[in-house]
């Protein structure tokens, strides 16, 4: 059969945006290779069909953005509810309203504050380290919010996270610890947030319905049993959004990743902690935190009697495991910088979204970044003929 006019490795946010503005806007023939079973990358989710309750497959996604050409591009394939995002922390058996505010620091030293008593209150349990001495992010912390409120919200979660003390981690890691000093507690502070109405899927799905795009599940581009990367390497343009070390047969060594384990299970309760999420602030507690996922739609019908919740655990990634959040160790930097001459120098191969260029991105920064990549590199080469680089 002839050939595209562009190939897209993997489906998420990232290659989903590049497939439906080139066929979209350039009319191009767009062929999307995905490996998985399924479309849509890690913002995947499926409707558990005993319950009727959306579950995040790869961990929970919640939507937020201040970037309004984003915003007004996925409210073409999707509308959002009006779900604002609030954390909570559980610590010594009371649970605590995230991020640091006011109502925190009332409750966790048992009596009201003015905001200026809290700011006071604060600086000076702060002092006992000056920022500019903290060799560690356990020094860092204390300086920046005193050992109170370190010890209880910092310590163990970060412990936890990355099952390393904090002693032991680079100051580097936080630049500040924001204490509000307020009653504010909505987790991020975009101009527009929200979640698709009828969920990641419909969403992701309805951005591939294009009689010019093909997806091609269950398809590993790397894997030469498949034949597709020599079908398609160096004749026609591919956007190629997997990790860049695979791309390369990790030659340069494997780029560092963390993963989460996420422990899936219904309870036969309505409701197990009453909100979405849930941090384990005690060290002793393995995981991270708890997500119950009804809460995150309580406008949709659901079985009574019935919640599906998530323990999450994190850990250093092995070749088998998820990758989910860069490492970025000095090692691991060095690397990238090969790994980025390298594909500098790959011909007609353009490298993006977060395995692809080795970054942490939310996915409003994902299509951000496709929709940049579009108007400044595929654009240019197939509607004025220039160069692909
Ligand atoms: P993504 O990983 O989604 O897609 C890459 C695709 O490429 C995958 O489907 C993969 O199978 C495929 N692929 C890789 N190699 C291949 C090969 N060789 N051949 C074929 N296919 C291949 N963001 C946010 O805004 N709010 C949130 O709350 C969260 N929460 C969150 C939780 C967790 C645990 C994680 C890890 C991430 C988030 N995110 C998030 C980030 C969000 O998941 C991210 O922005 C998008 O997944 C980025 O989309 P990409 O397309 O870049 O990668």
């Amino acid at each position: 059969s002839a050939l595209p006019d562009l190939v897209v490795v993997g489906s998420g946010f990232f290659g989903l945006t590049i497939a439906e503005r080139c066929a979209n806007e350039l009319g191009l023939k767009v062929l999307v290779l995905e490996r998985r079973h399924h479309l849509g990358g890690n913002a995947y989710s499926e409707i558990d069909p005993e319950t009727g309750i959306e579950v995040h497959v790869y961990g929970t996604h919640l939507f937020h953005t201040s970037n309004k050409r984003v915003w007004e591009y996925v409210n073409r394939f999707t509308t959002f509810t009006g779900y604002q995002h609030r954390v909570f922390g559980k610590y010594r058996g009371q649970v605590y309203s995230l991020p640091m505010n006011l109502a925190l620091i009332n409750q966790f030293f048992g009596k009201s504050h003015t905001p200026d008593e809290a700011r006071a209150l604060i600086a000076e349990q702060s002092r006992e380290i000056a920022t500019e001495d903290a060799t560690n992010l356990e020094e860092k912390a204390i300086s920046l919010i005193g050992r109170p409120l370190y010890e209880a919200f910092i310590k163990g979660y970060t412990a936890k996270q990355w099952q390393t003390d904090p002693t032991e981690l680079s100051a580097d890691i936080i630049t500040r610890l924001p204490v509000r000093y307020n009653f504010d507690n909505r987790y991020f502070n975009d101009d527009f947030e929200g979640l698709p109405t009828d969920g990641y899927t419909a969403w992701l799905t309805r951005m591939a319905e294009h009689p010019d795009i093909e997806v091609r599940l269950d398809t590993d581009f790397l894997d030469p049993a498949n034949g597709v990367a020599e079908q398609f390497k160096g004749k026609v343009p591919i956007v190629y959004t997997g990790p860049i070390d695979e791309y390369f047969d990790n030659c340069e060594g494997r780029l560092s990743w963390r993963t989460v384990d996420l422990e899936v299970e219904t309870l036969d309760v309505d409701d197990f902690q009453g909100t979405g999420v849930v941090n384990a602030n005690d060290q002793d507690v393995p995981w991270t935190r708890i997500l119950e996922f009804k809460h995150l739609h309580p406008e949709r019908t659901y079985l009574p009697g019935k919640t599906i919740v998530v323990h999450e655990y994190s850990r250093n990634a092995s070749v088998d495991d998820e990758p989910y959040y860069p490492v970025n160790t000095a090692e691991d930097r060095e690397k990238l910088l090969k790994y980025r001459d390298l594909a500098k120098k790959e011909p007609m191969v353009l490298f993006g979204g977060r395995l692809g260029t080795y970054k942490y991105l939310d996915m409003h920064m994902a299509i951000g970044s496709a929709l940049s990549m579009v108007d400044n590199k595929l654009k240019p080469h197939f509607a004025d003929g220039a160069a692909l680089t």
